[in-house]
């Protein structure tokens, strides 16, 4: 991961300008930034790991704790919350049986509320694996559920 890191830094001017594609490389080794994660990237940037992981924390796409296989986001923010996003929420939350923020028992899903997608005008916005569907309604998502544990 070091020599990758490299490679990205060299093509910027300054090195903190790479820290998010760096932070991307990390996570997509580890499934998601460890402390270690953390340590490593900011030794490839001679950063520290508390600016790596400020910058990691403002970002919906890293995650600083563990996910599961598949991830499913509900994009809340006031354009989808207007078209009844909470509902879509609330309906994935009953489907999967747990909260927004959690982790299905078996590992395989992640429930997480979003902020905007940029999709604000086909709301609800949903991103399964960063993949969006849009409009979502809350009759939608049984079969949305379905698809996911189905492994679609
Ligand atoms: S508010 Fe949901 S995509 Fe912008």
């Amino acid at each position: 991961m070091y020599d990758e890191i490299q490679e990205i830094k060299a093509q910027y001017p300054r090195t903190r300008s790479a820290v998010l594609p760096a932070l991307r490389i990390a996570q997509q080794r580890y499934g998601w930034l460890t402390p270690d994660a953390l340590r490593e990237v900011a030794d490839a940037l001679d950063e520290t790991p508390a600016f790596c992981q400020s910058v990691a924390s403002f970002y919906d796409m890293f995650h600083l704790a563990p996910v599961g296989r598949r991830l499913v986001e509900v994009c809340t923010n006031i354009s989808c919350a207007l078209v009844g996003a909470q509902q879509v929420l609330e309906a994935f939350e009953q489907e999967l049986g747990i909260r927004a923020g959690e982790t299905t028992d078996d590992g395989q899903v992640t429930l997480r509320a979003l902020e905007c997608a940029g999709g604000c005008g086909w709301g609800t916005v949903v991103a399964v694996d960063h993949r969006y569907r849009e409009p979502v309604r809350p009759e939608d998502v049984p079969a949305i559920v379905q698809e996911v544990r189905d492994g679609g």
